[in-house]
């Protein structure tokens, strides 16, 4: 069993002091927590003129995200103001009767059930990747982040626009995507001194630049599609009806759902790949035990979605993957009444918070919290796990949608590639987990190509 410990943020002994705290949350949100944090169930962080109450247990994750949804359904004002201007009133950041009209049209279209139109195409692309990589020189430097965004992005643009993307469209919404990332910061600070939601907040020029680029893009997809019968997830929006009105989704509905599953459905998978690829580099028993499943399942061909259920190891580094690096690892909500979580009062308007990054290294409820175990996944394990410690996807009515979707291509990505090559650390990076939107491997993960025999 591998004794490796990742990475992770330096742990304050004690709480850090308001401002402190404050520079923290903008530069790293994820070295903002003290290490009793990894032991509370339930604790609270002033934020400014904000209350932040922390659910770090199973019980009261249930109780915020399921018993008590329709109190906590709405994301905290940061988030919804950090992506306004590109996802408009898209399901992600939406609450009430949008949220539950655009939730019944968009989870059919990227359901499980799709998986088989899918997953060839998400083979084809990671089979490009691994052939990209076997023509490069031995040892040849790659940045495993980028080489996991670009396949990721790939498989998106495939399946939800269909072949009529093309190139230069795929580069332009690809790098407008990430920059609106890294140009928007998590923490609103007008919303955490307490001013209303309704004061217009204030966008840079290069934030409305780079929703602009994503949008008309979008809107030329959408036109195109318009005409023709090509099958991707923009045709089925088209198609899509409100499964009790039956209204269809105006155009400006239409591209903000397109680019919430392409927002959505891109980097999340991205990230998680390259902390797979890099947790393996670490840890030779653990990535010898992956070699030797994809040998005996696949024997050198391509996977394909019957192949999953037999890829149990495979599918048990990436989820060890997602609990060391939740890739969204604050789950935010604002109270929109008051309520009450164990016997701890939550007035109206405070930030309720499940933290993956917490709770899934929690002393009480993981051994060995902080080390790469890949067997804890195993389906004879199972029972050793609580529900509820474990939540990459979230849970309850606002669980991701594309759950199916993303662990289904990161295994058959990680199959793919794995079986021709491996990667290693180039000597000298030093690995640090950042996170602003989502957590990554820092804005780079330097490694090398070495073809498998
Ligand atoms: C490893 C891959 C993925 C992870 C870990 C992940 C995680 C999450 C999490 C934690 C949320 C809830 C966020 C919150 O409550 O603030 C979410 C929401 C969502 N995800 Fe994913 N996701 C992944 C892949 C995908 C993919 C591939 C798609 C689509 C193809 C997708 C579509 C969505 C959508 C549409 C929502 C919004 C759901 C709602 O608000 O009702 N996700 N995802």
């Amino acid at each position: 069993m591998s004794q490796f410990v990742p990475p992770y943020p330096d742990r304050p002994r004690e709480p850090l002091p308001p401002l402190a705290m404050l520079r923290a949350v903008r530069r790293n949100f994820l070295a903002a927590f003290d290490d009793k944090c990894f032991e509370y169930q339930l604790f609270t962080v002033q934020m400014l003129r904000r209350r932040l109450f922390v659910c770090n247990s199973p019980d009261t994750v249930a109780q915020a995200f399921i018993a008590k949804h329709d109190s906590f359904e709405r994301k905290t004002p940061q988030m919804r103001h950090a992506l306004h201007p590109l996802l408009g009133d898209g399901l992600f950041i939406s609450d009430g009767r949008t949220w539950k009209e655009r939730r019944a049209i968009v989870v059919p279209i990227v359901h499980a059930s799709r998986l088989p139109q899918f997953a060839p195409v998400m083979v084809e692309a990671a089979n490009e990747t691994a052939e990209r990589w076997a023509a490069l020189p031995a040892g040849a430097p790659i940045d495993a982040l980028r080489e996991m965004a670009t396949l990721t992005a790939e498989i998106i643009c495939r399946t939800v626009f269909g072949p009529r993307l093309g190139r230069e469209n795929a580069t332009v919404i690809v790098a407008s995507f990430s920059e609106y990332q890294r140009l928007v910061g998590q923490l609103d600070l007008m919303s955490l001194i307490g001013l209303p939601d309704w004061l217009p907040r204030f966008y840079s020029p290069a934030i409305r630049r780079a929703a602009r680029r994503i949008h008309e893009v979008l809107d030329d997809i959408i036109r195109r599609c318009e005409g023709g019968g090509e099958a991707s997830m923009i045709r089925l929006l088209l198609e899509a009806r409100d499964p009790e009105t039956g209204a269809g989704l105006d155009p400006e509905a239409l591209r903000n759902e397109a680019a919430v599953i392409f927002m959505a459905g891109h980097e999340t998978t991205a990230n998680s790949l390259a902390w797979s690829w890099f947790l393996l580099s670490q840890a030779p028993e653990e990535e010898a035990r992956l070699h030797a499943e994809l040998d005996a399942v696949l024997g050198g061909r391509l996977p394909t979605l019957d192949d999953v259920p037999q890829l149990v190891f495979t599918r048990a580094v990436f989820e060890e993957t997602i609990r060391l690096y939740p890739p969204v690892p604050f789950l935010g909500r604002q109270a929109l009444q008051d309520e009450q979580i164990r016997s701890r009062k939550i007035p109206k308007g405070s930030l309720v918070a499940v933290v993956p990054w917490l709770l899934h290294r929690h002393r009480q409820l993981w051994d060995k919290p902080d080390h790469f175990i890949p067997a804890r996944f195993l389906p004879e394990n199972a029972g050793a796990r609580q529900r509820y410690s474990y939540v990459p996807f979230s849970v309850g009515p606002r669980v991701c949608a594309g759950q199916a979707f993303g662990l289904t291509e990161a295994i058959l990505c990680l199959a793919t590639l794995a079986q021709r090559a491996r990667l290693r650390l180039l000597p000298g990076t030093v690995v640090e987990p950042v996170c602003r939107l989502t957590l990554r491997p820092g804005n780079a993960l330097p490694m090398t190509v070495q073809p498998r025999g």
